[in-house]
Parts: structure tokens; C-alpha cells; sequence
């Protein structure tokens, strides 16, 4: 059965990417967490899906620009509900101290403003320290994040994260396996309308997984089943667990 992988957390019930929504979804029974990090100013690996703070916190500007003191002054609860008010940006270590019973603990690697990869061995040491580098998957839409990735840890497992628009695309279509080789890639995680059975079966062939993104439809849930898939990353990981397991979480 596909691995349920919940998408920043269960971010529907609690503030995406924050230790109430990863707790959240781990109580769910979710076989995996997905998040989104970026490097403060002092070096920090923090969890955030935007280079911002302004979306989902009561402060404003960029976390590059930030010291993780600096940001852990901020409220990311109180935008999402009231009852969450005092939620602070969670560091990765925090993050990874709630991961010890998944299966898979997909961190995906925003791009740095500069284009700089020090995230990437920082990342991956991080999870060593933790005990947790079986079951890290890193993912990136940057191709340069994840060969910084291997260039660290040859065996660190890594995700390609693309869509339609992703410049890679053509060259990954031209041709798969040497594009995975090229890049030293274990799975791939296409947004979920480029995936179907054909391509699950390809990529299985060539020893690669793949995880779409974001499975949050009932019958999209279904087909990836049916046809196999590795893995789902969703919004709705209750909703996925009963598809997948019958569970009624
Ligand atoms: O992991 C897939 C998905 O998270 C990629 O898009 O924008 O939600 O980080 P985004
Ligand atoms: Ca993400």
C-alpha cells in the first residue's frame, strides 16, 4: 500500500509546518511527514514553506535575514486559530524529536535566495545526529540541492519535487533513468496530474519511487492504489489513511 505522507503536517486542523501539525498527523497514524526548510541568517535550519514569515506568522521579511532568536519571537499560531497563539517556529531538530516512529521523513530543501546548498549537509547531519538518516528522503525542486545533497552523504536517499513548468521536465522526460543517474535520484515526486499508470510502471522498472503531490481527492487517492504508487504526500491524511488501510482516522 502507499506510504501516507502528510503534507506540512496536518495542516488543516493546526498551523502547516508547526509541531502541533506534525503531532497532529503522526496521532493520525501517518506513515510520513513532509516539510519545507530554510537557513536563518545565523546558519539555523528552521521548518517554513515560505523564504517569508509574513503569510503565516505575525511578524514580516524574509528568514534569511533573521537570526532563529529573532524569529522564535514570533506567533505562527495565532494567524490559523486563537487556541494555537504562542506556536514558534519549529527548528529542524525539533522536528526530527517527533520523527523516531515513521517510516519516511520527507524534509524538502527550499531554494536559498543566493542559490547557496549549505542546507543540504546540514540536513542530512542533522537526521545522522537524530539516528533518523534511514528514513530521510530529502526532496528539492532544485536539481543543484540535491547533488549538494549526494556530494555530502552518497547514500542519503533524494526526491526531484516537479510540475509542469519545472525547466527540468524535458530532460527528465527524454529520459528517466539517466536523468535519476545523472542526479542521483531515488524517487521522484511529480505534482499528481502527471502521474499515471504507465509512468508508475516505468519508474518502477527502474527502481525509482514516486510520491505525488498534493493527493487530497478521494478518487485520485483510489487510482495511486490501485495502480501501486509508493507513496501520496497530502493535505488529507485521514482521509488517505481509510483509502489506504481502511483505518478510520
Ligand atoms: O512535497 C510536495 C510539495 O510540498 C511541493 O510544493 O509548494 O507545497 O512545497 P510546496
Ligand atoms: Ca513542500
Amino acid at each position: 500500500m502507499p506510504l501516507v505522507i502528510s503534507h506540512r503536517g496536518a495542516n488543516r486542523i493546526a498551523p502547516e509546518n508547526t509541531l502541533p501539525a506534525f503531532e497532529r498527523a503522526i496521532a493520525l497514524g501517518v506513515d510520513g511527514l513532509e516539510n519545507d526548510v530554510h537557513m536563518t541568517k545565523d546558519g539555523r535550519l528552521v521548518v517554513c514553506h515560505d523564504d517569508t514569515v509574513d503569510r503565516t506568522s505575525n511578524g514580516r521579511g524574509r528568514i534569511c535575514d533573521h537570526t532563529l532568536e529573532e524569529l522564535r519571537r514570533l506567533d505562527f499560531g495565532i494567524r490559523f486559530a486563537p487556541e494555537f497563539a504562542g506556536t514558534r517556529l519549529p527548528t529542524l531538530e525539533e522536528f526530527y524529536a517527533l520523527c523516531g516512529g515513521l517510516k519516511v521523513i520527507d524534509v524538502e530543501i527550499k531554494r536559498a535566495p543566493d542559490g547557496d546548498t549549505a542546507s543540504a549537509a546540514e540536513v542530512i547531519r542533522l537526521a545522522k545526529q537524530a539516528g533518523l538518516e534511514k528514513q530521510l528522503l530529502i526532496s528539492s525542486f532544485d536539481p543543484a540541492m540535491l547533488l549538494a545533497c549526494a556530494a555530502a552523504d552518497a547514500d542519503v536517499r533524494t526526491a526531484l519535487l516537479y510540475m509542469p513548468a519545472s525547466p527540468c521536465c524535458e530532460e527528465l522526460y527524454e529520459d528517466i533513468g539517466a536523468f535519476a543517474k545523472k542526479y542521483h535520484l531515488a524517487a521522484l515526486h511529480p505534482m499528481v496530474g502527471l502521474v499515471n499508470e504507465a509512468y508508475l510502471e516505468e519508474c518502477r522498472s527502474l527502481g525509482l519511487m514516486v510520491n505525488p503531490w498534493t493527493v487530497n481527492l478521494e478518487h485520485a487517492l483510489v487510482s495511486l492504489r490501485d495502480w501501486g504508487c509508493d507513496g501520496v504526500i497530502t493535505d488529507e491524511p485521514a482521509l488517505a489513511a481509510r483509502v489506504m488501510y481502511g483505518k478510520s482516522a
